[in-house]
């Protein structure tokens, strides 16, 4: 079940780009060491980016490019833990000397567990992880993406479930609905500030977060888990194919792109947006 890798996401890095979207601008990036992070990560290394990644899990240098090595710096720690955002924006600040982009990348799959069969524990990480971290990584990065004079860019990673309520479990459901509402007041209040704030909405992503329910030994609500099968049966299936296994993924690539997007100048009236990366799952 959830989301086999497929060699789309062995992550090879991606081929240098000539072009200066990335020259001498600094973006923190959490969750870089694997999935949709790692792809951001290895995309805007592409384009020159200086990049900071934190994440809670080791990186693997070996998935990036040695001419790439010199403006990458990669920061351990759980993000939910005291001083470790604070820690990870200080780093970052002090290895390029500004910052002018943030993406919040890191998340957590909950266990599809509905309101009645709900586990305090679940709750509290789910919503630690993919909603109050992002919101205080944003309140640590303001006040240097403030300073730049060409403006300040942040890029949450929300979710279908944050539109929708039949894809995920309560958990993950409130946490993406939560960083969507934070992303939106981020963007209006500081739209005079030179900051633009954007939420990305991936449909099923290929990628190895539903593994990890398996490895942190979380069980999982079958209740639940069957409840949202028939829509996720929908994303990205052509008439031809009935089942998950012959859908079409979307790749942590694909993503990466669109993040890479709202981040460039290109995207520089969009602010405040929630955009699906779903090839039309989201309009079900
Ligand atoms: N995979 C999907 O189908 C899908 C779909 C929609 C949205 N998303 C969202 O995309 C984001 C990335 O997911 P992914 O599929 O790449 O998953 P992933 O598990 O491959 O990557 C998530 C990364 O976040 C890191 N992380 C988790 N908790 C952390 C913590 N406390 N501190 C620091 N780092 C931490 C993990 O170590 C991991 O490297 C998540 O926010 C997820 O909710 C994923």
């Amino acid at each position: 079940m959830l989301y086999t890798p497929t060699p789309d996401t062995l992550y090879h890095p991606p081929p240098h780009h000539i072009d200066p979207l990335g020259y001498s601008r600094l973006a923190i990036i959490t969750g870089c060491s694997s999935g949709i992070g790692l792809a951001t990560t290895q995309l805007f290394l592409s384009h020159q980016f200086q990049v900071v990644g934190l994440d809670i899990s080791p990186f693997d240098y070996n998935l990036l490019r040695v001419e790439d090595h010199g403006r990458f710096h990669f920061h351990l720690g759980d993000l939910t833990q005291p001083g470790q955002i604070e820690e990870g924006v200080r780093i970052a600040h002090h290895f390029g000397g500004r910052i002018d982009a943030l993406v919040n990348v890191a998340g957590i799959l909950d266990t599809f567990a509905s309101a009645d069969t709900l586990a305090d524990t679940d709750w509290d990480r789910v919503l630690a992880v993919n909603l109050t971290v992002p919101v205080k990584m944003m309140r640590a990065v303001i006040p240097h993406l403030k300073q730049r004079p060409e403006g300040g860019v942040i890029v949450n990673v929300a979710s279908t479930a944050g539109r929708s309520g039949a894809v995920a479990g309560v958990a993950y459901t409130a946490s993406k609905h939560g960083l969507i509402g934070a992303t939106k007041n981020v963007a209006w209040r500081f739209r005079h500030e030179g900051i633009r704030a954007n939420a990305v909405l991936p449909g099923a992503v290929d990628s190895s977060v539903g593994h990890k329910i398996a490895q942190e030994k979380r069980v999982v609500d079958l209740e639940g888990y069957k409840s949202v099968q028939p829509v996720h049966a929908l994303q990205a299936t052509n008439p031809s194919t009935t089942s998950l296994e012959t859908a079409t993924p979307i790749t942590a690539l694909e993503v990466a792109k669109t993040i890479l997007f709202l981040v460039s100048d290109q995207a520089r009236t969009i602010n405040g947006v929630e955009l699906p990366v779903d090839r039309a799952w989201g309009v079900v």
